[in-house]
């Protein structure tokens, strides 16, 4: 199969880029957020094509009113039952399609690595709105966002990564890119079930990050200067018993607050099931509602960056095709998408599938 090499400003993963896009993404962004309308006209005649193959409120429309309020247009489906899809039409000529008609792509999909694999052949650029529980760079603008325009600085922070940190695509994305920037410090917040996945703690021991684990949240809260709160991801799970047993682990009350420290920020990309009790949004320190609106001005940020091509688009492929290798990972795109290259980075007996990050033993 032929694919596209370096041919679009994607964004499948924030790592592919250095943190100076990332700054120029959140300078931007600050200056959209003082005075949004001078940018009412900046994306007149384009137009966004959004694909949401999982369900979504935020991240949809605040992508959505992004393109609205640049003066762009919108085209998609939020629903895969009502497109070609639930005809058994495979991703690649879904997205091939829509990226004809589209001058920027959003696609949020259930299977890991599935943003990578759209992008192979895609036309237009591509933006990973979340695959499975891999990935979700544009909540992490997000995060970025809000922890500059209201801590002032993404330097020396310690952080608390509280709840599902094993699906938590926003904790992955987070911490990879948190790793980028002097003194941050992590806490790791989770049951063992729950517990971050292997290759993103290598990434924090071969880096010498300070990171510990903790399986309470009143050990931790006292040292945070922000607190990242996430849902237990009922829908990866393989059982509902499984679910069940974490179900509750962790919830932020008034009383756990009482320890905190008075500008803590409390974060959480939402929706909330249970973990952060309704009487907590009245305090100054919860910060998720503001951080929702500030998503929607990075992403206007986003748009613009991406339409008007500033930057130098990221190396899609970095290793090579091995052909009889199979990812070891059952939702990695390359099982539902059979057509799809085996692509690995790596040379030992170990290798990274390109998709989905996933090592696999040889
Ligand atoms: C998150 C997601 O979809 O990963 N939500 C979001 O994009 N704001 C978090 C979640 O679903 O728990």
């Amino acid at each position: 199969m032929d694919y596209n090499e370096n041919r679009f400003l994607n964004l499948l993963d924030l790592n592919d880029y250095p943190v100076s896009w990332w700054n120029s993404l959140l300078e931007l962004g600050h200056k959209i957020r003082q005075n949004p309308e001078s940018y009412a006209k900046a994306c007149e005649g384009k137009i966004m094509g959004t694909l949401f193959y999982e369900p979504s409120t935020r991240t949809q429309m605040s992508f959505q009113t992004a393109m609205l309020r640049l003066g762009g247009t919108i085209i998609g489906f939020d629903n895969p039952a009502t497109s070609s899809v639930a005809k058994g039409e495979n991703l690649k000529d879904t997205t091939k399609i829509v990226s004809g008609y589209a001058d920027i792509m959003v696609m949020r999909h259930p299977v890991e690595g599935s943003a990578k694999a759209a992008a192979l052949t895609a036309d237009c650029p591509i933006i990973n709105a979340g695959d499975g529980g891999h990935l979700h760079p544009t909540q992490t603008l997000t995060d970025l966002f809000t922890l500059k325009e209201e801590k002032g600085t993404l330097e020396n922070l310690t952080i608390g990564f509280c709840g599902d940190l094993k699906n938590g695509r926003t904790v992955h994305s987070l911490i990879k890119a948190m790793i980028c920037f002097k003194g941050t410090r992590f806490v790791l917040i989770s049951t063992s079930a729950l517990a971050l996945p292997a290759y993103i703690k290598d990434m924090l021991s071969a880096g010498g990050f300070d990171y510990r684990e903790v399986s309470s949240l009143d050990e931790a809260i006292g040292e945070l200067d922000v607190l990242y709160m996430t849902r237990i991801q009922q829908e990866r799970f393989a059982s509902e018993e499984e679910y069940l047993a974490q179900k509750g682990a962790f919830v932020l009350d008034k009383k756990k607050l009482l320890g905190a420290k008075s500008d803590m920020i409390i974060l959480h990309p939402l929706p909330r099931v249970d973990e952060i009790e309704i009487a907590v949004d009245d305090d100054k320190r919860a910060m998720y509602f503001k951080q929702a609106k500030y998503g929607m001005y990075i992403r206007m940020a986003l748009i613009l960056t991406v339409i008007r091509n500033l930057g130098t688009p990221a190396t899609i492929v970095r290793g090579r095709v091995h052909e009889n290798v199979i990812c070891s990972n059952p939702n990695c795109i390359t099982h539902k998408e059979s057509y799809l290259p085996h692509l690995f980075e790596g040379s030992s007996d170990i290798l990274t599938c390109e998709y989905c990050d996933n090592r696999t033993l040889i």
